[in-house]
């Protein structure tokens, strides 16, 4: 078996989401601003404003993860700070998921830091069990898995097709067999024959004749 993955439509998230934002309001916790951790945070964040009524929307960079379900070597990084104060305000800091929690902790130092707000809160659509921070709000726990929000489904797709592709060709139809017997899901052959024409735009892929394909050159 690959990684387990798992594959959430707008409607689930959107549900965590109503879920996550329930969460904050019975805790009387109160946001005047929030900060979407891009590129993840930013469904969550986006739509949290619109449940608690807050206007103020910020952004930063965390990088973290490398292609899909591969750690960076290095752990979670700061790519874009804040550029405001936050002095005398209760802001609410937002991401998708919390994995390790590195990137919602280097994220949190620095809100802290930079910002300085009165007080600060972190929400989450997903905590995994496992994760070492725990978020003050989440939308439900669940066991790792690799989740395949909708915001990020064509790159996961791409993602995980270029790594079956590194030792062997194979056909749409294996392809979409693979992804359903090794990572738990259902990747329909269209979806898989629209990944691959980007696949191949993007010279990653190349079509081997026979409805074979591989990759253009060896990865690392
Ligand atoms: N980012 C970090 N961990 C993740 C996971 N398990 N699924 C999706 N995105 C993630």
């Amino acid at each position: 078996m690959g990684v387990k993955c798992r594959v959430l439509s707008w409607d689930e998230v959107y549900s965590l989401a109503k879920s996550t934002a329930d969460e904050v309001k019975k805790s009387k916790f109160r946001p005047d601003a929030v900060i979407g951790i891009a590129r993840g945070g930013w469904f969550l964040a986006r739509v949290l404003c619109d449940f608690l009524g807050v206007k103020d929307l910020y952004s930063i960079k965390v990088g973290h993860w490398g292609v899909t379900a591969e750690k960076d070597q290095e752990g979670a990084k700061l790519h874009q700070g804040l550029n405001i104060s936050l002095e005398g305000k209760d802001v609410l800091l937002v991401d998708d998921i919390t994995d390790t929690g590195q990137s919602l902790e280097v994220a949190k130092q620095h809100v802290l830091e930079s910002g300085k707000p009165d007080s600060l809160k972190t929400a989450t659509l997903l905590h995994i069990a496992t994760s070492a921070y725990k978020p003050d709000y989440y939308g439900k726990e669940i066991e790792w898995a690799w989740m395949i929000f909708p915001w990020n489904y064509w790159e996961d797709v791409e993602n995980l097709i270029t790594k079956m592709l590194e030792n062997k060709q194979m056909t749409p139809g294996e392809i979409a067999e693979y992804f359903l017997r090794e990572h738990g899901i259902d990747v329909p052959v269209s979806n898989v024959n629209k990944a691959l024409i980007d696949l191949v735009e993007k010279d990653v892929v190349k079509p081997d004749g026979e409805d074979r394909y591989s990759l253009t050159k060896l990865l690392r």
